[in-house]
């Protein structure tokens, strides 16, 4: 990766560490779920509000993690918002295979939001740091719980 993107790529994840977006408890949430990473302890609260069609009309998250974590539960609540259920499984599958296969194409998704698939590439040099892959992934693990109606979930 060049030095300027990976940069670049830094400091967005050091901002929305620092200045988490969508950090609260939504008081009209439908769902939600308390995701644990047994490595550290850290644990995330995810909170959704789908509408009928099962659209994600909000998206939140409190909790203590590290600055990956955090950034990355910052990062996801803005991409899942007027993502359908089954598109945010979708997106979680191709973050999931970014940051651990290496026979990984950024082509698979081509399906994907383009947005949001240049937001996630951002995080997933935690590939070349195997222990972060969980930080990167505990948000996206939680999110999936809340949708499938867990309401505890860990990155094991
Ligand atoms: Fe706990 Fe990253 S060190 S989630």
């Amino acid at each position: 990766m060049f030095d300027e993107l990976r940069d670049l790529y830094q400091e967005v994840i050091l901002d929305h560490g620092k200045n988490p977006r969508n950090f609260r408890r939504p008081e009209d949430a439908t769902c939600l779920a308390h995701g644990n990473n047994p490595v550290c302890g850290d644990t995330l609260v995810i909170y959704l509000t789908l509408d009928s069609d099962e659209r994600i009309q909000d998206a939140a998250f409190q909790g203590q993690g590290c600055a990956i974590s955090v950034a990355s539960a910052s990062m996801m609540t803005d991409i899942l918002k007027g993502k359908t259920a089954t598109e945010a499984k979708r997106l979680f599958e191709g973050f999931h295979n970014m940051c651990t296969r290496d026979d990984f194409d950024i082509s698979q998704l081509s399906d994907c939001d383009e947005d949001a698939i240049d937001r996630l590439v951002m995080l997933s040099g935690v590939k070349e740091f195997p222990i972060r892959v969980k930080c990167a992934t505990l948000a996206w693990h939680t999110m999936q719980a809340a949708v499938s109606g867990d309401e505890e979930t860990s990155t094991e």
